[in-house]
């Protein structure tokens, strides 16, 4: 039988159904009322900076990024982050993060904030906001805030309310 190869790629408008559905299968209804969510509602994604992973075509992971604006600045929402459950723990969330991130450094943006699980994040370079440091516009667990600095110190210099990009 021959092995069916992992490709990524940027998202495009085609990927989306598919990525919704991905979506809807990890996280369920309940996606809806995070405060991360309510971010990106009405806000298309930034398809340029925002990845999938395919094994033999079918989508099987997708890493979006959104803009936001933290401060009144320019930010990156990175989120929701999702692998299909039966092709997790083979790298590819970290794989679909770093490419992302690597994108958003390229085109010149400067920090990219999440909320999440801190123990994955951390691993990809995440470190945890300072308490009150970045207003969420609603309930957010403040220990599951965290930042990546595209530019260095752009996090630390950073705080204030995050805003719909
Ligand atoms: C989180 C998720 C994207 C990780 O994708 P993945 O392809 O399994 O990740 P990787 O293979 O790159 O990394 C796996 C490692 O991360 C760890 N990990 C996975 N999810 C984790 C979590 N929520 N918290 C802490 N560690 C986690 C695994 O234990 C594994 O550790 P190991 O390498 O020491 O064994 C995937 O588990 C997923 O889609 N989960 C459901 C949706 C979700 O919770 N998304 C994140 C919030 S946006």
């Amino acid at each position: 039988m021959t092995e069916l190869s992992l490709a990524f790629a940027l998202q495009t408008p085609a990927d989306l159904h598919a990525i919704q559905k991905l979506e809807e299968r990890a996280f369920g209804p309940g996606r809806f009322a995070k405060t991360a969510y309510r971010l990106r509602e009405g806000v298309a994604p930034e398809l340029s900076l925002s990845t999938i992973a395919r094994i033999g075509g079918m989508l099987v992971g997708a890493c979006t990024l959104t803009r936001i604006a933290v401060g009144g600045a320019p930010a990156l929402l990175l989120g929701p982050l999702t692998v299909e459950e039966p092709f997790r723990a083979r790298g590819v969330g970290e794989a679909l993060a770093q490419r992302s991130l690597e994108a958003a450094k390229a085109a010149g943006h400067a920090l990219v904030l999440l909320v999440g699980d801190p123990p994955f994040y951390e691993r990809l370079g995440f470190v945890r906001a300072s308490w009150g440091q970045f207003v969420f516009p609603g309930p957010v667990d403040p220990g599951r805030i965290l930042f990546y600095d595209l530019q260095p110190g752009a996090g630390e210099a950073r705080r204030g309310l995050v805003t719909s990009g």
